[in-house]
């Protein structure tokens, strides 16, 4: 497969086809999900949670993401990469903004950026994608400002929330933002969205009429303990944690009853050699 780029994203979202996306957060996750041809993989910072085990977005640096990034960049030969730029690494400055993102860029190894905001991010943007990075922007539920919204709720659901969420789209599009995700906003509220603005729109929680879908890699794949919360949008596709403890129960008793390392895991030595060794 061809590699994607801005023009294949462009060209999909013309087509009216559905772009796909889901994070990945190292070399495996990175592999898994270029093979299975998705158009985007996005480095995001809820690697903070599903990668080190952080409680929420807001400790993670730019420096632990340049890590991931690198290992994520180094798997993907085929999709189109992003980044997140972390909490703390782009909110000071336009230039703050533009000095993290090249970071991303030069020492992350994707091909583009994204931060949470609407209007008021509108000249940052311009600032990174002047530079020639492009920016996916990210409004409605935005994670790392969690504190101020009063935790994880819905974006857009009064008349006015929604009209507000419209103007910040409208905004970052127009500061050159290449996509905008939408997250936890009325399907109602996205489809609109989606049919006034000229960039593709990537939801989450967001309906089926966005130009395409983003899902957090471990969400998705069923890679967590049972238990675990999951938003109302995640639909598991899989199984991986029952699949990967069945494996490494078995493997633990096979060890415990001697049954593994079986013959053919063995390296075997010439029976002269051995008769000779064992005089
Ligand atoms: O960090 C992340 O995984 C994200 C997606 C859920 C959009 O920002
Ligand atoms: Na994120």
């Amino acid at each position: 497969r061809k590699s994607v780029t801005i023009n294949t994203l462009q060209s999909l979202y013309r087509k009216n086809e559905p772009i796909t996306m889901i994070t990945a957060h190292d070399f495996p996750s990175g592999h898994v999900a270029d093979h299975a041809g998705m158009d985007m993989i996005l480095v995001g910072d809820s690697l903070a949670m599903v990668a080190l085990g952080m409680e929420d977005t807001s400790e993670v640096l730019l420096d632990e993401m340049l890590l991931h990034c690198r290992s994520v960049a180094r798997a993907t030969k085929s999709a189109f990469t992003v980044g997140d730029l972390p909490m703390g690494s782009y909110e000071v400055s336009p230039e703050q903004a533009l000095t993290s993102a090249i970071r991303v860029i030069k020492e992350g190894r994707v091909k583009s950026v994204k931060l949470e905001g609407g209007a008021e991010m509108a000249p940052t943007i311009a600032a990174i994608t002047r530079a020639g990075i492009p920016v996916l922007a990210h409004i409605g539920l935005t994670p790392q400002r969690q504190n101020a919204l009063g935790g994880f709720r819905v974006q857009g659901k009064s008349t006015a929330s929604a009209l507000s969420l419209l103007q910040d789209a409208l905004a970052v599009q127009a500061a050159g933002a290449f996509a905008v995700v939408l997250e936890a906003v009325p399907a109602e509220v996205a489809a609109i969205v989606t049919s006034e603005l000229s960039i593709p729109t990537i939801g989450i929680g967001a309906g089926n009429g966005c130009s395409g879908q983003v899902l957090v890699q471990v969400d998705m794949s069923g890679y967590f303990p049972p238990g675990r919360f999951l938003p109302k949008f995640v639909k598991q596709y899989g199984n991986v944690w029952a699949e990967s403890m069945q494996a490494i129960q078995t493997y633990g008793k096979e060890v415990k009853s001697r049954e593994y390392p079986a013959k053919e895991h063995t390296y075997p030595m010439p029976k002269a050699e051995l008769a000779e060794f064992e005089k």
